[in-house]
């Protein structure tokens, strides 16, 4: 099963790339860039990824990326996660990036997303990986931030497939940013959004309805609703979930415990990601082992999974085939 695991070619739908800094990148950069981080060593940092809740874990995620500032911190990061794609056989990637995390530090958009562009060109180059971006709000600021992110990312609209909305859920629900997303699609951005991962499965039902959103990231909540899990199977719509990260920030008490494989059997477009792999104890192969360490999943479910996520993925339909 392993073997089958680490031999299929993937692709990765849910993947924050300041949540790929791993923590020996993360001293490098704070020594050259001369920036504090509240760490002694690396094993202080491991110690300090102790999370209790989404909150736990952001409020030292955002800390951490404090150390990115150039083009070429934003690129070394990028070709890092590259990296482990080639490790883990993932052929095609859809990378989350979080601007106002920079923009708020004085980091302007361009340097943020130049940097990462530059790193998934040499990946198509060195390794035929395929890739594109969506840029996500931050929940917790306003929607009139996410507008001014908004209007930053049209000098870049060709290098942005879709946004996102991601950050604090609890109380931060999708229709807080009902107007932004409205205009983003009228733009022409495909729409995904957290949904449903700690709040409960109202917000998935918002995700859908005020913001007509082509995937739910996380999702997992749904399993709480008759009604909206046979809503789910009947459109097909992916949800991209993230078993470790669940697990990290208790959104599940253990992996036996993880509904992943009670969504599969129902028939629900489920694929398995690594949200944050450098906090969350592994990358995308890692995810697929504890899984099935874990729960009675079959070598078809394992075939699913990976066909779900380039069925869920927004390259362009032909190529798609190609990968089904
Ligand atoms: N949820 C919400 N916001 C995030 C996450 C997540 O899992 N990872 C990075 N930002
Ligand atoms: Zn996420």
């Amino acid at each position: 099963m392993i073997e089958l695991i680490k031999k299929l070619p993937k692709a990765e739908l849910h993947l924050h790339i300041e949540g790929s800094l791993e923590p020996e990148l993360m001293f490098r950069l704070a020594q050259k860039n001369d920036i504090q981080i509240p760490y002694k060593d690396i094993d202080d940092v491991r110690r300090a990824y102790n999370f209790t809740n989404l909150q736990t874990f952001l409020d030292i995620y955002y800390a951490g990326a404090n150390v990115l500032i150039t083009q070429q911190d934003f690129y070394d990061l990028t070709w890092a996660y590259i990296l482990k794609c080639v490790e883990d056989n993932v052929i095609h990637t859809e990378i989350f990036f979080d601007p106002q995390t920079h923009t708020e530090r004085g980091v302007e958009f361009a340097t943020v997303i130049n940097g990462i562009k530059s790193a998934l060109a040499d990946a198509k180059a060195e390794y035929g990986i395929s890739s594109c971006i969506i840029m996500c709000f931050l929940r917790h600021l306003s929607q009139d931030a996410a507008f001014e992110t908004l209007e930053a990312a049209m000098a870049f609209k060709d290098d942005i497939v879709g946004v996102g909305l991601d950050s604090s859920e609890l109380g931060n629900p999708p229709s807080k940013f009902t107007e932004v997303f409205r205009q983003a699609k009228a733009a022409g951005f495909k729409v995904v959004a957290h949904a449903g991962e700690e709040a409960d499965f109202s917000y998935i039902y918002e995700a859908l309805d005020v913001l007509r959103s082509d995937r739910i990231d996380h999702g997992v909540q749904a399993i709480h609703s008759a009604a909206l899990m046979q809503r789910l199977k009947a459109e097909q719509m992916p949800l991209t979930v993230c078993p470790n990260s669940n697990i990290e920030l208790k959104v599940f008490e253990s992996y036996q415990d993880h509904n992943i494989k009670t969504l599969l059997d129902y028939g629900l477009n489920v694929s398995v990601n690594s949200d944050d792999p450098a906090y969350f104890k592994g990358y995308i192969n890692q995810n697929f082992i504890n899984l099935v360490e874990n729960l009675p999943l079959t070598e078809d479910n394992i075939v699913t999974l990976v066909k779900n996520s380039f069925r869920a993925s927004f390259i362009d339909d032909d190529l798609k085939r190609a990968y089904l």
